[in-house]
């Protein structure tokens, strides 16, 4: 989802980091969409990245900046504990590499998670606090990071950990993360139908939209890392509870959207949510100039806007 955004985001404006983009090469496991209206010269492969030979073909080219976002997503990663190893630890490892062997050194971005903190977890979480992942996708991430680093720090890469907040809204359908219903509970009624809400509206996080995460990744590509120390970064976003959420999509569509929703308390979903961060205080990517959405009711106009839904189109919305 994000790495279709910031390709459509690439092409739509043709430079990076104060270059034209001559080439844009798009990877997945499942065919990749090429984005419209690209003047350079796009290559659409399809492979597993968790296969090493995959990895080295890729770069080939070496291109000047890699974005890793290739991954099973939390719920799966979970659920097949061999899966997440082989494709969020080995493909991560894999595409490394095949870089340092292939011998160039990218700007290389990777997109790791807030699932690399684990509890007892302060209400608002600094730039120096510990990750302690307690689940199979935070480990992985919290090892891509430290790959990250070190591949940085030996000149093989120049690279950057990104820890995006949680995205929301994403468009499409629901994905096996267990964060999926944060999405469901407003794209669902956006649309004029009903969602499950699986947590209490106490429930508290981190977000930031999908159009934030393509601008993290951005600006990330053009970052002078010659002070950046630690390569990994906390990034901005919005600290909202559901009840908070919630108030919002009434705003933007009218209170009766909210009756689209149902409670339907799911005990495991609600352990996991719990042990989640609420907040952060991400002082090193504010000064290095990071910026994200400032209240929840800016997430939910960006996803309106980046999917072309008209406000008065919404069902529900008072006439
Ligand atoms: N969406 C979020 O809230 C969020 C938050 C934090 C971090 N992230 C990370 O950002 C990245 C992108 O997230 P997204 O929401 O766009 O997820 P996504 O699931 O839409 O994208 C991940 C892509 O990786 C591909 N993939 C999976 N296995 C692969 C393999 N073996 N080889 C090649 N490609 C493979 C999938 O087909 C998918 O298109 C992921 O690394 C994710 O862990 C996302």
């Amino acid at each position: 989802m994000i790495g279709r955004k910031l390709a459509q985001k690439l092409a739509d404006t043709g430079t990076l980091n104060g270059q034209s983009i001559t080439e844009m090469t798009l990877f997945d496991v499942v065919e990749p969409i090429a984005p419209s209206g690209f003047d350079g010269l796009a290559h659409l492969l399809t492979g597993d990245l968790a296969n090493p030979q995959t990895a080295f073909e890729l770069v080939t080219g070496k291109p000047d900046v890699v974005f890793h976002l290739a991954a099973i997503v939390s719920g799966e990663a979970e659920q097949d504990f061999e899966k997440g190893y082989r494709i969020n630890m080995g493909g991560t490892q894999n595409l490394l590499e095949a870089i340092r062997l292939s011998g160039f050194c990218p700007r290389f971005l990777f997109t790791s998670s807030l699932a690399v903190f684990g509890t007892p977890l302060p209400d608002v979480i600094p730039d120096t606090f510990n990750a302690t992942p307690r689940s199979s996708y935070g480990t992985q991430k919290a090892i891509g990071e430290l790959l990250v680093n070190d591949y940085s720090r030996k000149g093989f890469i120049d690279g950057i950990s990104l820890r995006l907040p949680t995205i929301v809204i994403r468009p499409g359908s629901p994905n096996k993360a267990a964060s999926s219903f944060f999405s469901s509970i407003l794209r669902e009624p956006l649309k004029g139908e009903t969602a499950v809400l699986p947590v209490p509206k106490r429930t508290r996080h981190w977000f930031a939209s999908p159009r934030m995460a393509v601008g993290f990744l951005i600006h990330a590509a053009s970052l002078d890392t010659a002070e950046l120390g630690w390569r990994t970064l906390n990034l901005p976003g919005v600290s909202a509870s559901v009840g908070e959420m919630i108030r919002a999509l009434k705003r933007v569509a009218g209170t009766n959207s909210a009756d689209l929703i149902t409670e339907k308390p799911d005990p495991l979903i609600e352990a996991i949510t719990c042990s989640w961060p609420k907040a952060f205080h991400p002082a090193r990517a504010k000064a290095l100039g990071f910026e994200a959405e400032t209240g929840f009711t800016q997430i939910i106009q960006a996803y309106l806007e980046e999917e072309g839904i008209s406000p008065t189109s919404i069902t529900g919305r008072p006439s």
